[in-house]
């Protein structure tokens, strides 16, 4: 076990079950090509699956995976194709783990990614004990992590039943994208933003993610979850942590983990009259949802966060499918100043800081300037920071290279997971009914309901406007 001051040595196998799977093809093969082409893949790489088959079928699949992201760099699809190996068997068959482990041959400190659903957790797990693989090993897994508190926990014991809290890396992808970890590096690195960034000056916070798409062949899957648990829950109640938290004291994973855990538990449990849930019409005709079904493609929502810093701010947050446009943007409303000195009309609307985090990554402050004549009226205007096209590397690259690595900085922890679901729990026992709305429209009307009084919905613009 390494010393708490000790860095922790790196992985030497790169393990993944559920290599046939819809998340290997999407997101991990282009992942793992480009960790190949950076050097940061220098070991074993094998997946594992129940689907019958090859290496070679395996290779296939991983190019077919890497050219349909766009990808494909020859040279280091060579080097990955040739790290590749498969086993292929039951989850819930001792054997299979015995073959992984020959596969591993020297390996000592395999890292293992269970791309799979969380039903399946168990029966992997156990196979890893018991057949020795998970000795002075890490295990990565995917949300969601568990549908409420009780389940949330279970999945914990199922996990910590073989590894160790600090061996666990749960990803949500949001925690490595650049954009997400520069709301972070913006509020602590300046000075400039702390004696605003409080209940004194701040009016309120929104975050909306909206996505013009709907839910494209996942239909099953989503009927089961919704927006609230798909993306509000983890996503973007991480994002209103970076924003709202207060700053580490230390610079290390554990040190940020426990100022998130404050933050979440100052956030009052939503009740069922803090949100309004939507459904786009043509929702029911979709492959594998239910005819009937009463699932949220939408959420609204106010939270409250019990703190000196941000009580009675409230934090908006909106999220959904068939929305205008596919977009993620936070922003900050600043207060009025206190008079008008030029007159009600000639003031413009009030400071804001404008995050997008996707598609591209836009920092930005709002405010008014005088216009060019004798008349002292204003206009407003958006001073940009930063405005950049995405070219980060992958949210995957990122994350699993600091998994393979031992860092724990951007994944969750386990008291973490729990007390995000504390706050969603009244709400999901008992949500307020559905309300469907227009696809393409920013959602059912009443979503305006969870707004205090003077406060209006910011509607992100497809195309950003930022003025230089
Ligand atoms: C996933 C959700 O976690 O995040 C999807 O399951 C959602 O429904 C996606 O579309 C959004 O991620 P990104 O990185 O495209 O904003």
């Amino acid at each position: 076990m390494p010393g708490a001051d000790r860095p922790p040595a790196a992985a030497d196998a790169f393990v993944f079950f559920g290599a046939t799977g819809d998340l290997a093809y999407k997101k991990i093969f282009p992942a793992l090509q480009s960790l190949v082409r950076h050097g940061e893949l220098d070991m074993p790489i094998v997946g594992v699956a129940h689907a019958g088959g090859s290496v070679e079928d395996l290779r296939q699949r991983a190019r077919a995976s890497i050219e349909h992201a766009g990808t494909y760099d020859a040279d280091a699809f060579a080097r990955l194709a040739a790290r590749l190996r498969y086993v292929d068997g039951d989850y819930a068959d001792p054997s299979t783990f015995a073959r992984l482990r020959r596969e591993l041959g020297q390996a000592a400190r395999p890292i293992h990614y269970l791309a799979i659903p969380p039903s399946l957790f168990g029966a992997v797990v156990t196979g890893l004990g018991s057949s020795g693989n998970a000795r002075d090993a890490r295990v990565i897994v995917e949300k969601p992590f568990g549908r409420d508190l009780a389940s949330a926990r279970a999945l914990d014991d199922t996990l910590h039943a073989v590894f160790p809290e600090r061996s666990i890396f749960r990803i949500d992808h949001y925690l490595g994208k650049d954009a997400v970890q520069n709301l972070l590096y913006f509020r602590f690195a300046n000075a400039f933003l702390e004696p605003v960034w409080n209940r004194h000056y701040v009016n309120d916070v929104q975050i909306t993610m909206a996505e013009s798409f709907g839910v494209e062949g996942r239909g099953a899957f989503y009927d089961e979850v919704g927006a609230l648990r798909d993306v509000v829950q983890n996503h973007l109640l991480q994002v209103i942590a970076l924003l709202a938290m207060d700053a580490p004291t230390r610079h290390d994973a554990d040190a940020m983990q426990s100022e998130k855990l404050r933050l979440f538990r100052a956030i009052r449990p939503l009740e069922a009259a803090d949100v309004v849930r939507g459904q786009f019409r043509g929702y029911r005709d979709e492959p594998g949802v239910a005819r009937n079904s009463t699932m949220e493609t939408f959420a609204a929502l106010r939270l409250q966060i019990d703190t000196w810093r941000w009580a009675g701010v409230p934090f908006y947050v909106r999220a959904g499918k068939r929305l205008p446009t596919t977009v993620t943007e936070v922003v900050v409303h600043l207060k009025a100043p206190p008079l008008s000195v030029f007159g009600e009309e000639q003031n413009g609307p009030p400071n804001h800081f404008r995050f997008r985090l996707s598609p591209q990554v836009v920092i930005c402050a709002g405010a008014s300037v005088k216009r060019t004549g004798d008349a002292m009226r204003g206009e407003a205007v958006e001073l940009v920071v930063r405005n950049d096209p995405s070219a980060d590397v992958s949210p995957y690259e990122r994350l699993l290279a600091h998994a393979i690595d031992g860092d724990t900085a951007l994944f969750t922890r386990d008291d973490c997971v729990e007390a995000a679901w504390r706050i969603f729990d009244p709400l999901l026992a008992a949500p307020p009914p559905v309300q469907d709305y227009a696809p393409g429209s920013w959602g059912p009307e009443d979503a305006a309901s969870v707004l205090l009084p003077g406060d209006a919905w910011h509607d992100p613009q497809c195309e950003t406007k930022e003025r230089a």
